[in-house]
């Protein structure tokens, strides 16, 4: 665990020297997660920190569907999540996390932890900080979701609002140790992009339309590559059957399953998501994990 770095980030990550779909090494994967991030926080919090932190007095914004935890009630009411410790894995610059600490309230045990592999989107989440009202019990860490900095055991719930599960290869080992710092009777709800949506083009208008582009179940991830011939991002396609057994693995049982239409501002455009493709294939999935 190291604490999140202040050094100032690159405005925008340099432009990929290629792009596309191709197997990438393990390892090499691994560390874009870090790399890739980092390069592109600044752009992704210019464009989207103000929507990732909800209307009004902020809110969970679950995906870029556009539903509020405040309306889904996903997590419970917010009396369910008072006292509770609550992990936000991949939290980018913590705009959920903090509303989810506002959630946990004062009682007594509570606690949310904010963490995240990229040290430039904590560095964000530093200076959003600084500009409102801190939690006492809200904290922010620099750590890899393979490898959390807690004991077993020692959490209640784990929020991932599209952090962590398409930027690993493999989401076993993830969720394995997701289960592990989960207190028994603790639950995971986490967005994350429908396997789908692999299958289409993100822009149906550029495409001509919404026609099968790549199979199914074809695994091979999206990579973009830096003029150095270094793996700067990898996202990977993870079908049903790749999910439910990851599941099994880490004893953890789908309790709930979501595929969120479209909601209100049909003018935004989300990278790959826009209410005309949502209209016609679902983009997200949302799940609720329970380790029972
Ligand atoms: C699409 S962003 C979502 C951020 C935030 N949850 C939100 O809704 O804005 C994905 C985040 O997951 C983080 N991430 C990716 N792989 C990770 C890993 N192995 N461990 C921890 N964080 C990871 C990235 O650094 C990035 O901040």
């Amino acid at each position: 665990m190291t604490q999140a770095s202040s050094a100032p980030p690159p405005e925008s990550g340099p432009a990929p020297a290629w792009a596309g779909r191709r197997t990438v090494d393990p390892a090499d994967g691994r560390s874009a997660a870090r790399l890739g991030w980092d390069a592109d926080a600044a752009r992704y919090q210019r464009e989207h920190g103000d929507y990732l932190a909800g209307p009004g007095e902020g809110d969970l914004v679950w995906s870029p569907e556009g539903w509020l935890e405040s309306e889904l009630a996903l997590l419970g009411s917010p009396l369910d999540l008072g006292g509770k410790r609550v992990l936000d894995l991949g939290c980018g610059a913590g705009q959920a996390a903090r509303w989810i600490a506002r959630q946990v309230g004062a009682t007594p045990g509570g606690w949310v932890a904010g963490v995240d592999v990229s040290g430039q989107q904590l560095r964000h989440g530093l200076e959003w900080s600084s500009a409102h009202p801190r939690h006492p019990r809200f904290m922010m860490l620099q750590a890899d979701a393979y490898d959390l900095p807690f004991a077993d055991a020692s959490v209640d719930v784990i929020v991932s609002a599209f952090g962590v599960m398409a930027f690993v290869p493999d989401l076993a080992p993830v969720l394995c140790e997701a289960a592990r710092v989960l207190s028994p009777g603790g639950y995971m709800t986490v967005s994350l992009p429908h396997p789908v949506r692999w299958m289409f083009p993100d822009d149906p208008v550029a495409a001509e339309g919404m026609t099968v582009a790549t199979s199914y179940f074809d695994r091979t991830p999206y990579v973009e590559v830096g003029a150095d011939g270094r793996v700067m991002y990898a996202e990977y396609h993870h079908t049903l059957q790749d999910l439910v057994s990851a599941c099994a693995a880490a004893g953890l049982a789908i309790a709930r399953l979501w595929e969120p239409q479209w909601r209100g501002d049909r003018s935004r455009i989300f990278g790959g998501w826009s209410a005309e493709t949502v209209d016609l294939v679902p983009k997200t999935l949302i799940v609720r994990l329970e380790k029972r």
